[in-house]
Parts: structure tokens; sequence; C-alpha cells
């Protein structure tokens, strides 16, 4: 079974071909990093128009590295939201017209229901019902999984996403964008307890998150420099205590959500999840606590579509076809996507 995968819901173009939900045969992103950077942040006309620039070349690139050609293939899947909607428009038009000048079946995909697949390329043995964490740009949610489309949320952010908390404390240090890979890299020269940054817990047994007042608190910490340029080693050190106090509370609650449930199984998804202090943090926290955690590759936690064709391909195994009417939404839930 071959299926195309499609993603644009972002800043990325890309698309896969991945055989049986499980071998990639292509993996093609083409990234907006360097046309988003000089903005400080994604801007969402400038991403419409570079994907529709991409898009078809990046399509070609996937079936020619894939060995494979277009009517060789079972099913065409897309990301059709949740993201930017003129972003996801072009892939989803991408994938109709693919899928009816070809007569291939279309798979619509929630990004999310994307990102949580790409374990299912690496690995076969996930234990269900297993405890999901969510990480990414718009997104800090933990689910409960019992299977294909059978999803439980049991917490979520109540403000900013991990990832969109990342970008913005890099921001406000002068760091560039994006922010997450930037301090990954540079906390790992700084000590992580050196500022005394606030954990939001929330109230007792609450698996939400709040990350605005972290987020202030860097904010209060960088004024006190008056502008003065920051010292590298003190750069470092925010970093790290910013990083530290993100990662413990995912990690603990994550945790807790996997004992409340009797879940086995923990999986993170999602561009943070490629967080180095997150995966060793999260890992260990698991052990200790007796569960096993599982983590895609980096390269398979950022925006890609392989994780598309892979969420595509289980969709398709359980009948879950969408037809040519399929709109993009840019606030689809996880929830509701195939009732
Ligand atoms: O999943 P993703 O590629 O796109 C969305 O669906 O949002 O996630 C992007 C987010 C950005 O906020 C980025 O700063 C963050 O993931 N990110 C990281 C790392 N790599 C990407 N955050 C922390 N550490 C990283 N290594
Ligand atoms: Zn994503």
């Amino acid at each position: 079974m071959l299926i195309l995968g499609i993603e644009t819901s972002c800043d990325e173009t890309a698309a896969a071909v991945v055989e049986d939900g499980r071998r990639i045969l292509s993996n093609v992103i083409s990234s907006q990093v360097e046309l988003h950077a000089q903005y400080g942040g994604i801007v969402p006309e400038l991403a419409s128009r570079a994907h529709i620039e991409n898009i078809m070349p990046v399509i070609d690139e996937a079936l020619v590295k894939s060995g494979k050609r277009l009517n060789e293939l079972d099913a065409v899947a897309v990301t059709a939201g949740p993201g930017l909607i003129g972003a996801l428009l072009v892939g989803v038009s991408a994938a109709k017209a693919l899928a009816y000048t070809a007569g291939l079946p279309l798979v619509g995909v929630n990004h999310i229901e994307g990102h949580l697949s790409a374990i299912f390329l690496e690995r076969d043995d996930v234990e269900m019902p297993f405890v999901l964490l969510v990480v990414s740009g718009g997104h800090t949610h933990i689910y409960l999984v019992r299977g294909c489309c059978d999803y439980e949320k049991l917490g979520q952010t109540r403000d900013d996403a991990a990832g969109e908390a990342y970008d913005k404390v890099a921001k406000l240090m002068g760091l560039g964008y994006p922010g997450g890979p930037v301090i990954d890299r540079l906390a790992s020269a700084g000590d992580p307890k050196k500022v005394k940054f606030p954990r939001s817990r929330l109230e007792p047994g609450s698996l939400d998150f709040s990350f605005s007042g972290l987020k202030t608190a860097v904010l209060n910490h960088v004024r006190a420099y008056k502008g003065v340029p920051i010292p590298e080693a003190d750069v470092a050190d925010i970093c790290a205590s910013f990083q530290a106090a993100v990662v413990e509370v995912l990690v603990e609650k994550t945790v807790q959500a996997a004992v409340a449930t009797g879940a086995r199984d923990i999986v993170i998804a999602g561009g943070v999840a490629a967080n180095r202090a997150l995966r060793d943090g999260l890992t260990a926290a698991a052990g200790k606590a007796g569960k096993r955690a599982l983590i895609p590759s980096p390269i398979l936690c950022t925006d890609n579509a392989a994780m598309i064709a892979a969420a595509g391909y289980r969709l398709f195994m359980a009948g879950k076809v969408s037809g040519l009417d399929l709109n993009p939404q840019a606030n689809l839930p996880m929830e509701r996507m195939h009732s």
C-alpha cells in the first residue's frame, strides 16, 4: 500500500511516499525558515505564496526519490487542519487535483494525528491505550489514544503552547526565529538551576498547562539588564533555566497522566519533542514510574509529510476516506475529525 503524504499547514512544504504506513521511500521537506526569520515569525501571506511555488516541485521530488509513479500509488493523504488557512489550502488543492486526475482516494488528515503517527514509522510495538503529549508551535495537549481516531483529551495549555513560549522567549532575548532549536542549543552550555523561574502547575491533579507566567518572568529577568547586551554566559543560563521550567512541568504532567490512566506507553510528538532536555527528562521519569517513553527521531518530530502519509495509511485502512469536497479548517479539532 503506497501513500503520498502532503503537508503545508505552517512553514514547511513537504511531500513523502510511505509504504504500508511504515517504510519511508521518500521524505522531502522544503523549509521557509529563512523567508520568515527576517520578520521574527511566520508571515501567513508569504507562507501561502511560498507553498504555491514549492508544492509541485516538492511533490515531484518525493515521487522521483521514491522510485514510484503517480499511477502506482494507492491514495493521497493531506493535512486538512489545524494550521494557517491559506497555507492549508495549497496542500489540499494540490492533493485534490492529484487524487482527481489519477483516480486515487483522498484522505484528509488532522495535523496532530499526523504528529502522533510519526512513532508508527519507527515502532510496531506501541501499546494501546497510550498517553500522548503533543508539543508544537500551536499545541500543548495530553491525550489518551485508544486506537485510530479514538482520542480523549486529558489536558491542554490554557495560554501559550510550549513551542510558542520557546519562540517568544527567543524573540525577547533577540535570539531569532524559530526559538526552539536555538534555545535547545544555547541551553546545553548553561546552568538550569541558575535562575529560579516559576513552574505553573495549576490546581492539584490538573493536567492543563500554562506558560504565560514563565514567559513574563523571563521578560522581567531580561529587563533587569536595562538594554545592555546580556553576557553570553548569562544567555546560556537563562536559556537553560527557562528550558528546565518548561520541561519539568511537561514531564511531570505527562507521567502523571500515564499513572492516572494506567497506560504503560508514553508517546511525545510535535516540534518541541525534538528537544534534547525533554527527550532525556521524559525517558528518565517514565522509567522511574515503570512506564515507557517512545519518542520519534527528531526529523520526524518537526513538520514533515511522512507522518501525514503514516496517519493517512491508518485512516485509509479504517475506511476513513474523504470526498473531493474536503475543505481545510484552521481550527480543526482532533476529536471531531472523523466523526
Ligand atoms: O510541529 P512543528 O514543526 O510545527 C507546528 O506544528 O507548530 O513545531 C514547531 C515548534 C516551534 O515552536 C519550534 O520553536 C519548536 O517546535 N521546536 C523546538 C525544537 N525544535 C523545534 N522547541 C524546543 N526544542 C527544539 N529542539
Ligand atoms: Zn506540526
